[in-house]
């Protein structure tokens, strides 16, 4: 008699760098694999393919990927017949494809954030070419594409693709191309879906969100989005970012306020607080716009949380301009900040700037900056002690198995313990002790919500 054979079971792994669109974007290379019969595992070497997907925003991040690679080039060698792609923003650069198919002769496809849409025929062409697939056409299509999201309560969902801004630092704009806005009723359609399927909570996503319509026929824009969706169905919360400080309207601001579901989070890169920066790196704000735009927020939504992104050792920032960085984050008193060290990136304009800042400064810099941050974002988190906040909770905590998260409104992380599993519920909770950049609560009685 003969046996039916048992299709193997074919498993992917993939590693994600950089931002949320980036994750975002797994999660439609994960969609793919998924239509493709493929599960998900946790362990890399039962992988039947191995996803890389990279960032170029700094150059840490390249530097990881290098030595990520050296590592499965020996886990491929062990197992030939397992497909390896390198995948996202650090090969959409001008020659590194090439450059990494010379380097890493092993890898079975490369592939830019524009292709995507063409993820099933790559993988499909890969196991009869013996030579690495290359696609990283500057175009493709990204609606209708399926996406696996991850686990949990919350989902991303982007608004817009690509950026023009140009700062100069950037190396965005030359990766993801110019902004291109979905159109409005693709995003409702999707969003109202993901409220069915019982999401709690969404996150708009784009480089600039602010920017959102300018380049559709359609008269929309940001502000008038997030009117629509505040209206959207089952939905508890909507998040955005980022924010471009320059297109931050009042009339956005006033939108914010009103809704009932959109949070009161504001991720306002900041990027520098000397003038004489912000306009090398073409960031279209003042520092006093800047304020402007915080004391607006702050009067309209006096309960909110602003946090931000700060470079230091961009070309030409003296002591003096860096000083000028310390006093706004003293004078905003952000909840919390996300600092970096320059890091020039070729073809962008400031990479070719001389007056370059060593990288022993640079470092020095980011330590005092730091010190600074924290010394607030605990200060803010203090003041926090005693009060009642509302949280969405996201899960068991990773580390400890009675301990579960979620996040305040504001976006502030609290752990809290209870025996009952309470994902997807908001429940009150009241603060108890609080960390720079995390929170403890205790569960309040009688007071949970579905
Ligand atoms: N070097 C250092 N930080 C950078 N960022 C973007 N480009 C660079 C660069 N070349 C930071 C900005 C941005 C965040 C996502 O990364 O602060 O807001
Ligand atoms: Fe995201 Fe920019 Fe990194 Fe691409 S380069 S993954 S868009 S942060």
């Amino acid at each position: 008699m003969i046996q039916p054979t048992r299709k193997k079971e074919l498993n992917y792994y993939i590693l994600t760098m950089g931002c949320q669109m980036n994750v975002y974007d797994s999660e439609v290379l994960a969609g793919h694999l998924e239509n493709m019969e493929y599960s998900s595992t946790e362990e890399q070497e039962k992988a039947d393919v191995f996803v890389i997907n990279t960032c170029a925003v700094r150059k840490k991040a390249e530097e990881k990927v290098h030595s990520r690679l050296g590592k499965l080039k020996i886990l491929k060698k062990e197992k030939p017949e397992m497909l390896m792609v390198l995948w996202g923003c650090m090969v959409q650069q001008g020659g590194t494809a090439r450059k990494m198919a010379e380097r890493f002769p092993f890898l079975d496809i490369i592939g830019g954030p524009h292709s995507l849409g063409r993820f099933p025929e790559l993988l499909e062409k890969a196991p009869f070419s013996s030579r690495t697939i290359i696609d990283i056409e500057p175009e493709g299509e990204r609606e209708g594409l399926p996406v696996k999201r991850g686990e949990g309560v919350s989902a991303w969902v982007p608004i817009s693709h690509g950026c023009d801004n140009y700062c100069t630092y950037c190396i965005v704009p030359y990766v993801r191309g110019p902004e291109k806005s979905r159109l409005p009723g693709e995003i409702i359609k999707e969003i109202t879906e993901l409220a069915r399927e019982g999401y709690r909570e969404i996150t708009l996503l784009g480089q600039n969100v602010n920017s959102y319509g300018k380049d559709l026929e359609e008269d929309i824009g940001f502000a008038q989005l997030l009117e629509v969706l505040d209206e959207t169905g089952r939905l508890q919360r909507i998040r955005f970012m980022t924010s471009q400080p320059r297109d931050f309207s009042t009339n956005m601001v006033e939108v914010i306020a009103a809704g009932e579901k959109i949070c009161e989070h504001f991720h306002l890169p900041l990027q520098a607080g000397s003038n004489k920066i912000l306009q090398k790196m073409n960031r279209g704000y003042t520092k006093e716009k800047y304020l402007q735009l915080v004391h607006t927020i702050r009067k309209l939504i006096p309960e909110c949380s602003i946090t931000t992104d700060i470079i230091v050792g961009f070309p030409g920032e003296t002591e003096d301009d860096f000083q000028e960085s310390i006093e706004v984050l003293q004078q905003v008193r952000f909840d919390a900040a996300f600092t970096f060290v320059y890091s020039p990136r070729s073809g962008t304009k400031a990479a070719e700037m001389e007056d370059q800042v060593s990288l022993e400064e640079k470092k020095r810099r980011i330590v005092t900056i730091n010190k600074v941050q924290n010394n607030i974002s605990l200060e803010e988190n203090l003041k926090l002690l005693g009060y009642q906040q509302e949280i969405l909770v996201e899960g068991k905590s990773k580390t400890d198995q009675n301990i579960y998260t979620g996040r305040t409104r504001t976006n502030k992380i609290v752990h809290f313990s209870t025996e009952e599993d309470l994902t997807g519920r908001l429940v009150n909770l009241e603060i108890v002790e609080a960390k720079p950049w995390t929170l403890t609560g205790k569960l309040l009685d009688n007071n949970i919500s579905f």
